[in-house]
């Protein structure tokens, strides 16, 4: 026990993070994934562990690293094997943050060879996975649970519906209208809905600054 630590904000507090991309596999050699990086959920990850906190981060393929024995990094590929991970994990925290970029669809089948091009046109059918956030809110008991939300067109409404919809605390809201935000960039510009009708908007800042406000959001809400 580090007792320099103990008189931090989240000291004895364990948090779940949900980071990176997921990847859904097609057959032996392809998948369906998307472009996040995972740094979002690792800036969170760092960002709780300043406050004292112990990290579980759950995270799919990200180049990403973090070097702190107060976190433990679990790798997953695919949006089902996030979920298994989840599951067994989720009860005994105390914070649960959803950054993940989670694929909403993975395909019925994968194939156990390589698919050859033999047909003109491909058809993959797909499913959807399970929505580990809405998961986590539906099973909550003390724990606090957050949530992120990327919209291209109604924002602030389909976000309270989001909010609503997964049982969530707070959710984040990614603005991609401004320059330098979202995917890929270094910055984000957050607004923070809260299931207690409060909304908070923040300035265009680095992800780094914007995990330190989601973290101090969550401070004080849990105090
Ligand atoms: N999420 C999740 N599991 C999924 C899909 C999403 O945990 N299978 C989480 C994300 O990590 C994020 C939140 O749900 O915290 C919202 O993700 P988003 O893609 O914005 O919303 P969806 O509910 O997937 O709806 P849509 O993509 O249709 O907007
Ligand atoms: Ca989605």
């Amino acid at each position: 026990e580090n007792h320099i630590l103990t008189g931090l904000a989240l000291h004895g507090k364990t948090c779940l993070i949900t980071a990176g991309p997921t990847y859904e596999p097609i057959d032996p050699v392809r998948f369906i994934g998307n472009h996040s990086s995972g740094k979002m959920g690792f800036e969170i990850a760092k960002a709780m562990v300043n406050q004292g906190a112990k990290v579980i981060l759950v995270s799919g393929p990200s180049h990403e690293t973090i070097d702190s024995k107060y976190v433990e990094r679990i790798d997953v590929m695919s949006a089902a094997q996030m979920f298994d991970t989840v599951k067994k994990r989720f009860a005994s925290c105390d914070i649960a943050i959803a950054a993940a970029a989670v694929a909403d669809y993975t395909p019925v089948h994968v194939a156990d060879q390589k698919i050859k091009k033999k047909k003109e046109n491909l058809v993959l059918e797909l499913k959807k996975t399970t929505d580990i956030l809405k998961y986590m809110g539906d099973h909550k008991k003390s724990q606090f649970v957050v949530g992120f939300a990327l919209e291209t067109q109604n924002e602030l409404a389909n976000a309270k519906e989001k909010l609503a919809r997964k049982n969530a605390d707070f959710m984040v809201l990614n603005s991609l209208n401004d320059k330098g935000a979202g995917f890929k960039k270094e910055t984000n510009k957050i607004t923070i809905i809260h299931n207690n009708g409060d909304l908070n908007e923040f300035e265009l800042k680095s992800k780094s600054a914007v995990a330190n406000d989601i973290v101090h959001q969550i401070i004080q809400r849990t105090a």
